[in-house]
């Protein structure tokens, strides 16, 4: 039986203990679904920890002693990280340093996430996993120093580095969840850029082929995961309220309409020259409007 836990317990007989820190993020609750039912699943979040704070993550990893740690942590967002510098450093950057420092002393393989906001503009094509970062803010700077450390410090690991993503979540933070928080709130109009172009993950999806790669022992490294395909923010969001028949009407801006105080990566889809692609963003899109169609509706 899959056990989610906060805090430390007894390893199964045949699975894996693996500790899950952000376990109630976009992220780390599809990887929760997806973790085997042989594993044992230890979670964490800001409620049990502060990834700030090295000594309550060493505390946690002592008390554990996971053969694997999946971290999904992380300070997100341009403007916030813009805001508090500090605070982005410490969480994107430092945390994972030590993660991957307790790796190599602990033993465990680490399975951290990163973003395509390492990157600067692509004029053409997609990013795949041998191009150089170059980072247009401090959000991106500060989670390319997590992605060296955890690659220089920590010898079995695996780096994904995902692209916007959608799926089930608590929270209003994100892109998709702000925008249908706005249409359930009775606005009949967005304005919504259609000049920032990615490749949208299904947390699913990339929960999925994230597991699948650990169970395969697939060789550490960097992995870039994303849904098959490119769109825009009003591309994605487009399909969204068509396919949950949503009483508004989406009006094509541009990201200047939108000021913000960090810059902003426009053009970073990304694709994986290691894996099989998966299943285009659009099936993906449709999958998870089904999944959420009940409660949109109430
Ligand atoms: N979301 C995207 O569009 C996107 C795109 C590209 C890459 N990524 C990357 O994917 C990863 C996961 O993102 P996500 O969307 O799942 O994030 P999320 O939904 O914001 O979840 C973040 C998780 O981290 C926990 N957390 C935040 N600050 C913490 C702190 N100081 N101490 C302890 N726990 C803390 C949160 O706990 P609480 O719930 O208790 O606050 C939550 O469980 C990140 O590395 C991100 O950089 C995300």
């Amino acid at each position: 039986m899959l056990q989610m836990l906060s805090g430390g317990s007894v390893k199964t007989e045949n699975g894996r203990r693996i500790l899950l820190l952000g376990s109630t993020g976009k992220m780390g609750r599809a990887l929760a679904a997806a973790s085997a039912p042989e594993d044992e699943l230890i979670c964490h979040n800001s409620r049990s920890f502060d990834a700030a704070d090295l000594a309550q993550v060493r505390r946690i990893i002592e008390e554990c002693r996971p053969d694997m740690v999946l971290n999904t942590v992380a300070f997100l967002g341009i403007d916030p990280c813009e805001r508090e510098p500090d605070k982005a450093f410490r969480i994107n950057t430092l945390y994972p340093k030590f993660l991957a420092e307790c790796s190599a002393r602990f033993g465990f393989v680490l399975a951290h996430f990163s973003t395509d906001a390492v990157f600067s503009d692509k004029e053409e094509g997609a990013y795949c996993e041998t191009d150089a970062p170059c980072p247009v803010n401090i959000y991106g700077f500060t989670k390319f120093g997590g992605d060296c450390f955890v690659r220089a410090l920590a010898p079995g690991h695996y780096l994904f580095r995902l692209s916007l993503l959608f799926g089930p979540t608590d929270r209003q933070t994100q892109f998709v969840e702000r925008m249908l928080a706005r249409i359930r709130g009775g606005e009949k109009s967005l304005k919504i850029a259609d000049d920032i172009i990615f490749s949208p993950g299904y947390s699913q999806d990339i929960a999925a082929a994230v597991m699948q790669l650990i169970k395969q022992q697939a060789p550490f490294g960097l992995y870039h995961l994303a849904n098959s395909g490119t769109t825009s923010l009003y591309g994605l969001l487009g399909r969204i309220v068509e396919d949950l028949g949503c009483d508004v009407r989406l009006e094509r801006g541009s990201h200047r309409d939108f000021p913000a105080i960090g810059r902003k990566n426009t053009r970073t889809p990304i694709v994986s020259g290691k894996i099989p692609p998966l299943r285009p963003w659009e099936e993906a899109v449709d999958d998870y409007c089904r999944l959420i169609a009940e409660d949109w509706r109430k």
